[in-house]
């Protein structure tokens, strides 16, 4: 069973699948929304901050344990474990961490699946189809369910084929399609009325705001998100990961261009709501703060798009299909968690397994949809704002207090010689044993 474990063939695929994985709707959806409702640059700026202080040392703790150990989660931090507390601890957190993954993936595939309809409604305005252009675009428990499920199926599907046959493939595939697309349509935008003053407000900071305690737990809140952590995602991948790749340098990569593709989707969606803002469409909501969140992808810039005709529709069908390949990239990120654990633990077959875990997690994302007021904002609060932040806690003091400094060096070593002269080795483990686990918490308290 162990002889089948999966490994990215170069370090190019392990990029594209681990930023595959960071870059999702975290980046175009979630981070300009909260750059737009928290004074722009004043937000980009503490982000930046907080994804190299904070999401970059806990991102390498997870890296390295997952190379270390060779295994999911669970059996890692069973491996790591020094006593029968320290095994129950490394057990629960890597159950956990499999049920939150799970959890997210069924609510993100509700928001996938939008990001699809969408995307075949510009297809159905282009060609006349008036009728199904309707129905895609009404927000309605059929059509939720319905794009739900397609997003899901072709989760499973990539997933299903395997770590270099599946991820690594689809991400070398689509994550370099998904940078021209962003660009050619920051471009576009750009040359829109009222992009400029969009790009203003992005980027003029409003520094009274950066020491707002507020924006700092969002900051951090949406770094941790972004970069797919505490939840075992990052600790899979590093497991596939060669012995010869240098681990500090590659992980700081990956934040490099998690970080770079927030910076570029905040140019294209914030100029976008004043262009509409230009045009006339409405960007306060009746409270009078800026549409943000659902209101701001599923309604603004479809209106927006509405207004420009066929170039709209052109731009419209884009737009989504950039949104769509940024969540699958994700998205199976996040199934592999639980299939890997399934498969290494019990021995079973791995297109069998992703199938069936699959199926659960479309059940669960099914439930969301047919209660949807219920349940959709409990889910992403429950998973996101609280699980996800614990959990790296507790990965945190895994490495930090638990797992012997020198095993965690001699790891570092490989592929990296010469690195406990280094800064990264100066400063990284008294990151990951005080200052992450404080930080965390104190995101938690607030
Ligand atoms: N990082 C992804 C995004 O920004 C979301 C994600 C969270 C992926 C947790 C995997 C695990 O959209």
């Amino acid at each position: 069973m162990s002889t089948a474990r999966g490994e990215f063939s170069s370090r190019f695929g392990f990029l594209m699948a681990t930023s595959g994985s960071a870059i999702g709707l975290g980046n175009i959806w979630g981070f300009p929304t909260n750059a737009a409702s928290n004074g722009g640059a004043a937000f980009l700026f503490t982000y930046i901050l907080m994804a190299f202080s904070l999401a970059y040392p806990a991102l390498m703790a997870e890296l390295i344990i997952g190379r270390h150990t060779r295994a999911n989660a669970v059996g890692a931090l069973r491996q790591l474990a020094t006593g029968p507390v320290s095994r129950k601890i490394g057990t629960g957190v890597g159950l956990a961490g499999l049920i939150t993954v799970s959890l997210i993936l069924s609510f993100y595939a509700i928001i996938g699946g939008w990001m699809m309809a969408w995307m075949f409604e510009a297809i159905t305005s282009m060609i006349g189809l008036d009728t199904a252009s309707r129905w895609l675009a009404v927000d309605a428990v059929p059509r939720n369910a319905l794009f739900a499920v397609v997003f899901l199926a072709l989760t499973i599907y990539i997933v299903s084929a395997g770590v270099r046959n599946g991820i690594e493939k689809w991400a070398t595939r689509l994550m370099p399609s998904l940078l021209v697309i962003l660009i050619l349509l920051i471009i576009y935008v750009f040359t829109l009325n009222g992009a400029m003053a969009g790009v203003r407000a992005y980027l003029v900071p409003d520094f009274s705001r950066v020491a707002n305690t507020g924006l700092i737990v969002s900051a951090l809140g949406q770094a941790f998100f972004s970069l797919s952590l505490g939840v075992g995602t990052m600790l899979i991948y590093g497991s596939y990961l060669s012995s010869n790749e240098n681990l500090p340098q590659t992980g700081g990569i990956v934040v490099m261009l998690d970080t770079g593709f927030s910076f570029l989707a905040g140019l294209l969606i914030i100029p976008a709501i004043y262009v509409a803002l230009a045009t006339g469409v409405q960007i306060y909501d009746d409270a009078g703060a800026l549409v943000a969140g659902p209101g701001l992808i599923v309604s603004l810039l479809p209106t927006l798009f509405d207004s420009m005709g066929l170039a709209g529709a052109v731009v419209g069908l884009v737009f989504f299909a950039l949104m769509t390949i940024a969540a699958l990239t994700s998205s199976i990120s996040m199934l592999e968690v639980p299939v890997a654990y399934t498969v290494e633990s019990l021995g079973t077959e791995r297109r069998k397994t992703t199938i069936l875990i699959g199926s659960a997690v479309t059940f669960i994302s099914l439930t969301i949809v047919f209660n949807f007021g219920v349940l959709f904002d409990l889910v992403v609060t429950l998973t996101t704002e609280y699980s996800q932040p614990l959990l790296g806690f507790f990965l945190a003091i895994f490495v930090g207090w638990i797992w012997n400094r020198n095993s965690v060096l001699q790891e570092v070593q490989k592929g990296y010689a010469g690195v406990e002269h280094s800064l990264f080795w100066k400063i990284w483990p008294f990151y990951i044993r005080y200052i992450c686990p404080l930080a965390i918490l104190a995101m938690y308290v607030q």
